[in-house]
């Protein structure tokens, strides 16, 4: 690994095809290059400190080099343990910005959790002025850093650390006893990715905890129905294809949760040839899968003949050790939804009811006495970010663009401690930048058309609960 001054990546000699990557990526992600032009010569973030906990991908680079061309100050970990494109972050830790990253792929959590204080702890003392965060990640870090310094059990909240996690909390209070309520003092605030996290930042205000106001991205419109959907109908079936490059079409697919990921999934899935099997918990989505044409049932009637099966809920315990057990030989199982939690590997693990033999990097055969096996993918943790690349970049452009946008507000006014979503005037900016790319014409009211229907010329053209 390369550790010098202040970063952590696999190898610096990848910087140049990182560059490569990362200049291609450029050109498919208009919503991005648009804001570096309109709002660089303002620089909206000048001086601003933002720690990032994102998966540290190509297009997570175009990201952080944005934030700098407005002015931020950045320093950034990897969200993930094996989601990190090692050319990628060592093309920022080598590039003109010299950006302190941390992070590549195949980490442990220790390493994970470590990188992750990396990125929290800047040089001089003083900590982020605002956070861009992924799964609430850095944000549960200083809130548990805050609660152990004050000798008070977080777990009240719901919402708990990895014990590496934790250790790192440790670790730095030893070093210095105010370190966590001093970086949380003065966090002005975060921009949160993804479903999971933003659930969690909700769960935290709820419980009047929370420690400093936060934007969910992922609410924007232009993020959670692109990103989760149309970036996931995309990203599954390459993770699938680079990690056993089975054949799809013609087998039986399962499907567990029909939110926005989940909808992206069954439509992929379904496009390559596949019978899709839907399983929910909440009746509007169900139907919203019958409607769909999807057959909608439970794990437990598909199970031992499913070929193919994906979670996509964002919650704990959905495929268990004993359905693993259950399932035919050489079922491919991976996760789509954020925690690594939906798939109980570490059940199977404990049970010592299957053997793990690795086929390659991100995929294992788990063996059981009768010499049946299925296939784990990415031991449970994102199979799109784990055994593929994630999200194609122009995907990304709509859910990033939203990010800077965050990153601006947050930046522009003290907001009072809470959990808000960007306006929709904002929203409808981020996709009137990613339209020309495709080639979309977009119609304008006429001014007799807009008065007659009270609607702006300029938008915003729907009211907040829209639906889409
Ligand atoms: P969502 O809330 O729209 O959908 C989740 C669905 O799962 C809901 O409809 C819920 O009713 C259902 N569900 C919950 N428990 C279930 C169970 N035990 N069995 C069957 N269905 C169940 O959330 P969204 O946006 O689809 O995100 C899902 C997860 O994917 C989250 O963890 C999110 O953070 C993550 N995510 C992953 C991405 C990726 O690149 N792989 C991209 C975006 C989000």
């Amino acid at each position: 690994r390369s550790y010098r001054d202040d970063f952590a990546v696999a190898d610096l000699g990848l910087a140049s095809a990182g560059r490569r990557a990362i200049l291609l990526a450029e050109h498919e992600m208009p919503g991005l290059m648009a804001l570096r032009t309109e709002m660089g010569p303002r620089q909206p973030l000048a001086g601003v400190r933002i720690t990032g906990f994102l998966h540290l991908t190509v297009q997570t680079a175009v990201l952080v080099e944005t934030l700098i061309a407005l002015g931020a100050q950045v320093r950034w970990a990897g969200s993930h343990q094996d989601s990190a494109q090692d050319d990628a972050a060592a093309a920022l830790a080598a590039g003109p910005h010299r950006v302190p990253v941390f992070g590549w792929k195949g980490q442990s959590r220790r390493e994970l959790w470590s990188s992750a204080g990396s990125a929290l702890a800047w040089p001089d003392g003083r900590g982020p002025d605002l956070l861009l965060d992924d799964g609430a990640g850095m944000t549960l870090l200083l809130h548990h850093g805050v609660a152990r310094e004050k000798g008070e059990d977080p777990s009240p909240y719901g919402v708990g650390l990895p014990a590496e996690a934790l250790a790192l909390i440790d670790e730095f209070r030893e070093k210095d006893p105010a370190f966590w309520s001093r970086t949380a003092a003065a966090v002005r605030g975060v921009s949160e990715e993804t479903t999971t996290g933003a659930h969690y930042l909700h769960q935290l205000a709820d419980a009047g905890a929370l420690l400093f106001p936060a934007i969910s991205v992922n609410d924007s419109v232009t993020k959670s129905k692109f990103d989760n959907r149309y970036g996931c109908r995309h990203s599954l079936i390459d993770g699938l294809n680079r990690a056993t490059d089975a054949l799809i079409g013609g087998k039986l697919a399962i499907v567990c949760g029909y939110g926005d990921v989940g909808k992206g999934c069954a439509d992929a899935l379904r496009a390559q040839g596949a019978r899709v099997v839907v399983t929910e918990i909440d009746p509007i989505c169900a139907l919203q899968a019958a409607m769909d044409g999807y057959q909608v049932s439970v794990l437990d009637r598909f199970l031992e003949e499913a070929n193919i099966v994906v979670t996509t809920t964002g919650g704990p315990g959905v495929v268990t050790a004993a359905h693993l057990a259950r399932m035919r030989h050489q079922a491919i199982v991976g996760n789509m939804g954020h925690f690594d939690a939906e798939i109980d590997v570490t059940g199977l693990e404990q049970a010592g009811i299957a053997t793990r033999v690795p086929v390659k990097p991100q995929v294992d055969e788990w063996v059981f006495p009768d010499g049946h096996s299925v296939i784990v993918l990415s031991e449970g943790r994102l199979l799109n970010l784990g055994n593929a690349t994630g999200h194609p970049s122009f995907v990304m452009s709509t859910s990033f663009s939203n990010q800077v946008l965050a990153q601006i507000e947050l930046n522009s006014r003290d907001r009072p401690i809470g959990v808000s979503t960007l306006p929709k005037l904002l929203d409808e900016r981020v996709a009137r930048l990613h339209l020309a790319h495709l080639g979309a014409e977009l119609t304008t009211l006429t001014q007799e058309q807009s008065r007659r229907q009270g609607i702006p010329v300029a938008g915003p053209y729907k009211p907040d609960h829209y639906r889409y």
